[in-house]
């Protein structure tokens, strides 16, 4: 069993021997020890466009969730290999929707709404949800860029399908002045629509789907705060639930949540409503501020955690030995329809 330290100095090594043969990009969510190796981090829209650079080399080792390393794949060339450290880092959100699913509330929702409707999928889902979503002529979402995505949305079709984030979806909506009377919510376990008015109201329908992590973060917490210092800035990401995001001061991205931070003031406070390892970082990163979780319980993403030094050091190793193993390919046909979907966002951010 090796230390830490050794597993250091093999990473080291190998990045060094390697060179630009090889490109290591990480989600804000990734832990400490992986983010020192990272020749780039970003929130899910700039992972996404990094294409070329990952292009320009021969491997990725993509430090992130399985979505992320499919997305990747889909946006490379053939000859270029996407590896993901560890395959047990799925999202639980991604997995709340697959293509039989989809396809069947489609039908159900087109024959009992008579109304065109546009797909939209968060990128945090499969290839298989992002290739519907292409399929109907629809593009994918991050949180990054979910308001303009929606008003386009809006404008092209007359209802708009949102997945497999309910929040992100409703949160967004609601801020392009959707009346929440006016979405509904398929049920896909169900099969069924949830909404109590009539059914030509409908202007959005969500997917019953949520973050894990985020849906920890509550009401209560921001009350808790709230009442011991009205001072501290509640400042969350849109996976949480339209409660939460309304009694905020401020919600966004990853990366509009690192910003904020970055411009803030000498000595002002903070609760931050994400993931553990990006709040530590940042409260880390800034000790003129005084930043914790909004959640005293931290809230780590379990799968994005599944990424460790032992992992890394053991796709990098098989890497430099010619059998790299976890390679993330997506067949060519879901490749074709999921890159419409993606195209059609990366030409509008
Ligand atoms: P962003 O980094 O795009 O805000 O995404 C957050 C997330 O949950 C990724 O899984
Ligand atoms: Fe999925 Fe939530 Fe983890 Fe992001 S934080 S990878 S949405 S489970």
């Amino acid at each position: 069993e090796k230390t830490d330290a050794q597993l250091v100095t093999i990473i080291k090594g190998i990045k060094e021997r390697m060179g630009s043969r090889l490109f290591l990009p990480a989600h804000h969510y990734q832990k400490d020890e992986v983010v020192q190796f990272a020749d780039a981090t970003g929130d899910s829209l700039q992972l996404a466009q990094l294409a070329k650079q990952m292009t320009d080399a021969e491997y990725t080792v993509f430090c992130g969730v399985h979505f992320m390393a499919e997305t990747a794949d889909m946006l490379t060339d053939q000859t270029h290999t996407v590896v993901l450290p560890d395959m047990r880092a799925g999202c639980s959100m991604a997995d709340m929707a697959n293509g039989f699913q989809t396809e069947r509330a489609y039908e159900i929702l087109t024959n009992r709404l008579g109304r065109s409707i546009l797909p939209l999928t968060y990128v945090n889902s499969t290839a298989e949800i992002k290739a519907f979503v292409g399929r109907h002529g629809g593009a994918t979402v991050t949180s990054s860029n979910a308001v303009p995505m929606v008003e386009w949305a809006l404008g092209e079709r007359e209802i708009l399908f949102f997945l497999p984030d309910q929040h992100l979806g409703r949160n967004t909506a609601h801020a392009l002045g959707i009346p929440l009377e006016q979405m509904a919510v398929w049920d896909p376990i169900a099969d069924r629509l949830i909404f109590d008015g009539a059914d030509e109201d409908i202007r959005v329908v969500l997917w019953k789907g949520h973050c894990s992590v985020h849906e920890k973060f509550t009401v209560g917490q921001i009350e808790q705060f709230r009442q011991a210092d009205p001072e501290r800035k509640i400042l969350v990401h849109p996976e949480c639930s339209f409660e939460v995001v309304a009694a905020s001061d401020l919600n966004g991205s990853t990366a509009y949540i690192i910003d904020q931070i970055k411009r803030a003031e000498p000595g002002t406070k903070w609760a931050i409503g994400t993931e553990m390892n990006l709040v530590q970082r940042l409260a880390n990163d800034y000790p003129q501020l005084d930043i914790v979780s909004l959640n005293p319980f931290m809230c780590p993403c379990l799968t994005m955690n599944r990424i460790d030094l032992r992992h890394l050091a053991w796709s990098l190793e098989q890497i430099e030995a010619g059998q790299p193993v976890n390679i993330i390919t997506v067949d060519p046909e879901t490749t074709r329809y999921a890159v419409l979907a993606l195209e059609r966002m990366l030409e509008r951010s």
